[in-house]
This record gives C-alpha cells, structure tokens and sequence, in this order.
C-alpha cells in the first residue's frame, strides 16, 4: 500500500497560487518551485536514517546523530523536475543526483526516454524522483519502472501538481513506493494538461512558450 501525503500547509499552497498565476515571470517561477521543493522535502525526509558520530562540546565529548547523504540519489525527471533539485539540495548537501530523461508525445500522451544517468550503488540508496507535474502519470510510471529494473527498492516521488488520474496509476503500478503531492487538482484536460494546473511546467521553468 502507497504512503500518499497530500500538503496542506500554508505556505505551500500560498507558493502553489504564485506558480499558477500566468503572470508569474520565469524567475520568480523557479524561485518558487525550489522552495516548493524544499518545504516538501522536509516531510518526505522525515525518515531519514542518522549515524551516531563523535563530537567534542565545549563542554564534553559525546556521540549525537547526524545524517548522512550517502544512501540518497535526488533523481530529476528532466526537465520540469530539474527546478526541483536545489531544493531538496539544500537539505541533503551531500546527495547525489542522477536524471532520467523522459518527454510525453504531444499526440498520445505517452512518455519517450532519451536518457539516463544514475549514482553509482543506486540500488543501495533511496531514490528521491522529482516532477513537479503527476499528469496522466506515464513519465512517473515509467521513471519508477527504470529505477526498479537498476535495482532500486526504495522510492519517494514527489510532484507539486497531481491529477486524480495520475496519482491512480501511479499508486496501481507502483504501490510500493511513497508519493508526496503539494496538490491535487480537479482533472485533466482533452490535451492532458492538469486543470487547474500551471500549464506547461518544463516551459514555465526555461521560458520556452
Ligand atoms: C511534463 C512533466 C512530466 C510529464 C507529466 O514533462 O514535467 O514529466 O509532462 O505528464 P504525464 O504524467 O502525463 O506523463 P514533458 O513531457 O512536457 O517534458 P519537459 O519536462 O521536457 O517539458
Ligand atoms: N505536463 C505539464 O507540464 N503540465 C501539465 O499540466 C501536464 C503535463
């Protein structure tokens, strides 16, 4: 069974409204979708693993928790999810990040990848997969079904706009994986844009309408 959080903070969707607004200029849309990421993050990490390490106080030594990035991969599904990454960046510094490249046809909806890199040892890490957009749920489908076959066993998706259909594939083909949505909205369309939606978010992120 899926873990599905669905954000509810303040602060997350006060930013989501700014990311909707078409007047929202590509600077200030990729301001808002780090920090997004960020706010987002800091739920979807909650479970982080520490290490017990040894420290000296001013006052005396002791052993006391600290994470490490070691058993992390921050993975962008490029583009849209590459405006995430500094986001979850600036919480695990030490991450390392792969990409899957993946683009949905224009006329059948379904994803095409045309590139791949990932850290090594990937199937010893977490993989935190980034999209800010959950549309029909194809690309993610398909960036998970990847990671799976590289050996990855531990998943957490994350997308700041989810359509109903998206987040119902995803959780049918994947159900073993954690999926954290900053909103879920009300469909999609007959082009398979999410409605209310953002648009188009790889455009919105580079400036190339
Ligand atoms: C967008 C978005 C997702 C995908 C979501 O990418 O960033 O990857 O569409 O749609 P789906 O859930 O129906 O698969 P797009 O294919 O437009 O590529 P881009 O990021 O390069 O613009
Ligand atoms: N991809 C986007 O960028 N936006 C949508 O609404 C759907 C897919």
């Amino acid at each position: 069974m899926s873990k599905i959080v669905v954000f509810d903070h303040p602060l997350i969707q006060h930013k989501i409204t700014l990311l909707r607004d078409c007047t929202t200029g590509t600077r200030d849309f990729r301001i808002l979708i780090e920090e997004i990421a960020t706010l987002m993050g800091y739920e979807a990490l909650r479970d982080l693993p520490l290490e017990m390490k040894e420290i000296k106080t001013p006052i005396e030594n002791t052993t006391a928790p600290v994470i490490t990035g070691k058993t992390i991969a921050v993975v962008p599904i490029l583009r849209a999810g590459l405006g995430m990454v500094k986001g979850i960046l600036a919480l695990v510094p030490t991450a390392k990040v792969g990409h899957i490249g993946l683009y949905r046809d224009p006329e059948t909806h379904t994803p095409h990848e045309y590139y791949a890199k990932l850290p090594e040892n990937i199937e010893e890490r977490t993989v935190i997969l980034l999209d800010p957009m959950l549309a029909t749920g194809g690309s993610a489908v398909a960036a998970v079904d990847y990671l799976k076959k590289q050996g990855v066993k531990s998943v957490k998706f994350m997308s700041i706009i989810a359509a109903p259909e998206g987040l119902a594939a995803l959780i049918q083909a994947h159900p073993d994986i954690e999926i954290y949505c900053g909103h879920l909205d009300e469909k999609l369309n007959e082009n398979k844009y999410i409605v209310p939606g953002l648009g188009d978010a790889g455009d919105r992120i580079f400036g190339t309408m």
